[in-house]
């Protein structure tokens, strides 16, 4: 039985890949160019572009399961396409890459971000298909872009110093994403992903700051500052669903980004790494 792993090149996707041929599934890597893909040996790569649905049928040839991702405003068109050729090439069962907030806010008073992520869900949950979904909250890995900052000058500038957030920890996605595509009963399930913990940026900054030895200091910058950093990263339509979401989220008093859930621990039987579990695995991306 052969697992497709979308966004196989990436975080999530990436360690799913990672975790399935370890265990010694048989996976399938997608990815626009796979001269490019650095993948483990062995893997089998497929070239397809999910914004290109004549290039998906000869990626889903002979797959029964996938992990499914996109990224930004894509996320509804290209969810659906793949989900669209997957009801016709004989796939079982998707599991599935959302956010956390399809549930937690309503559907009127959404934002881009969460709206593209409800549309994604809906084209998959009235496929036909097996489905199971997961919704994490906001990724420790962030933390990542605060590398050059912890090597520089120790400032880490964000928009958001005070708004407590459960951050969930990719590798803990990711395990939860191998069992769903691996184990029996989690069709039909829906997985709220945090951390164990809900902590500030600014109680990030000091808890990294301890694991990597080194002083930082936290800067709150404007949300144009970092809107245009966003901007640069990931093109202008994602920027503004990333900010709108922000907005909302400093001006509610109440924010879901702060709620814990014990999904993790229900799927994995342990507790959620912690925001000091992954700094200290992470050390050397800050040496
Ligand atoms: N970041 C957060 O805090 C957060 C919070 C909640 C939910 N999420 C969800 O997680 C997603 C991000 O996951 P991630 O961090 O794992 O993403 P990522 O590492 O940024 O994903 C990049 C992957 O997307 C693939 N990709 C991009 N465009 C593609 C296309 N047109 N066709 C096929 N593949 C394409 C890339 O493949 P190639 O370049 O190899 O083609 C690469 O493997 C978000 O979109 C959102 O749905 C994120």
């Amino acid at each position: 039985m052969t697992i497709l792993v979308t966004g196989a090149t990436g975080n999530v996707g990436g360690k799913v890949l990672a975790r399935l041929h370890a265990a010694g599934h048989s996976v399938r890597a997608l990815t626009r160019d796979p001269a490019r893909a650095e993948l483990p040996a062995g893997v089998e790569v497929v070239g397809a572009d999910m914004g290109l649905p004549d290039t998906l049928p000869d990626a889903l040839d002979g797959v029964r399961k996938v992990f499914l991702m996109s990224l930004g405003h894509n996320k509804r068109t290209h969810d659906a396409n793949l989900v669209a050729v997957a009801r016709k090439t004989g796939v079982e069962h998707i599991v599935q890459l959302s956010t956390l907030g399809v549930a937690e806010v309503e559907e009127e008073n959404d934002t881009p971000l969460g709206l593209w992520h409800r549309q994604a869900e809906k084209a998959l949950t009235e496929s036909g298909l097996a489905w199971t979904i997961l919704r994490p909250n906001g990724f420790m890995t962030h933390a990542l872009g605060w590398a050059r900052a912890a090597r520089g000058d120790g400032v880490v500038r964000s928009p958001v110093a005070d708004l407590p957030e459960a951050l969930v920890d990719p590798q803990d996605i990711a395990e939860v994403a191998v069992r769903a595509l691996t184990e029996p009963g989690h069709e039909g399930r829906v997985y709220a992903l945090t951390g164990p913990e809900a902590l500030t940026a600014r109680q990030q900054v000091a808890v990294l700051g301890a694991a990597i030895g080194r002083e930082l200091r936290f800067e709150q910058i404007s949300i144009e500052e970092h809107r245009a950093v966003m901007a640069g990263l990931y093109g202008e339509a994602t920027a503004d669903g990333v900010v709108a979401a922000l907005r909302k989220a400093l001006e509610s008093g109440d924010d879901f980004r702060g709620r814990l859930f014990p999904d993790v621990r229900n799927v994995l039987g342990r507790r959620a790494r912690s925001f000091q579990d992954w700094a200290e695995a992470h050390v050397a991306d800050f040496a």
